[in-house]
């Protein structure tokens, strides 16, 4: 017997990097999967991984942005699998800007799908949870929740938003059976680092390539000096999956950047 055995799960933002490690943790200790994300095709390599761990899957189109596809698509889904057990609103972007050179456009791209989008999924989770009387609602806040960083203004406050969010709700559904929590990634080597307009090139030195960088930010953000990796944040998901009375927290998988 493993620990979600007959749960359903759903993982917004989860083709890649994060989303799709935590996806894979869940599927790993039984749980099935409601897989999301903007575009269908993107989803089929975390199908793949997670059909291999022989549980049920199936993908869904949704843009976090959109508050009737949101609502449509988690009533879909629990119609599909008959209810929702566990959801993780992990869909997020990143946006790297000098304040004083950010336009209010770059700054409601962010809020919109990082603190907007967690807001209208938990929403319609809700509605799927609260007449069951269960649920765990986890959201993907970040280190940048917490603290801030260079060039992140604006991503800060939407990962500051989502866990000023989490603790509210959380209170708000207490005695529901809910619980709410936040999961804070502190350095994972995705895209969000790694990409073309990732933040190691950004926090790159004159003349230092983005491999050096990379390195470089591990060894001074991070007391242990290594990144965290998605499968150490899918381990985070299933303790809060597995956890019924723990709620409104908001825990750092970050290596000590946060200490
Ligand atoms: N990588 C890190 O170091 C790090 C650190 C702290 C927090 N996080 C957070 O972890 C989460 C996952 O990030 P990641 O590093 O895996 O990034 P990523 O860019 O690899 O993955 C983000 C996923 O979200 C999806 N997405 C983006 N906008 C969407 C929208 N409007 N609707 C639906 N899906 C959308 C993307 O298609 C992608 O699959 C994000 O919320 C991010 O802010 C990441």
């Amino acid at each position: 017997m493993k620990k979600l055995d007959q749960k359903i799960a759903v993982v917004t933002g989860a083709s890649r990097g994060i989303g799709q490690g935590i996806a894979l943790s869940l599927a790993k200790e039984g749980a099935n999967l409601a897989l999301a994300d903007i575009s269908l095709e993107t989803l089929e390599e975390t199908k793949k991984l997670i059909e291999a761990e022989g549980v049920k899957v199936s993908t869904y189109e949704i843009d976090v942005n959109d508050e009737n596809k949101i609502s449509t698509t988690f009533k879909k889904i629990a119609s599909d699998f008959g209810t929702i057990d566990i959801a993780v609103n992990n869909a997020g972007v990143i946006g790297i800007h000098k304040t004083v050179e950010m336009t209010a456009a770059d700054w409601d791209k962010i809020q919109s799908v990082n603190a907007r989008g967690v807001f209208l999924c938990a929403k319609a989770e809700l509605e799927v949870m609260l007449p069951q009387k269960s649920g765990t609602i986890i959201n993907v806040a970040s280190i940048a929740g917490k603290k801030g960083m260079k060039l992140l203004a604006a991503y800060c406050a939407s990962k500051f938003a989502v866990v000023g969010f989490t603790n509210a709700l959380a209170l708000e559904v207490a005695d529901t059976g809910i619980t709410v929590n936040a999961l804070c990634p502190g350095i994972v080597g995705t895209g969000m680092w790694r990409g073309d307009d990732g933040l190691a090139k950004a926090y790159a030195n004159d003349g230092e390539s983005e491999d050096a960088s990379w390195e470089r930010q591990q060894k001074t953000l991070l007391p242990q000096g290594v990144a965290q990796t998605p499968e150490d944040m899918g381990n985070l998901a299933v303790f809060f999956a597995t956890s019924p009375h723990v709620t409104g927290q908001a825990i750092s998988v970050d290596g000590g950047f946060g200490m």
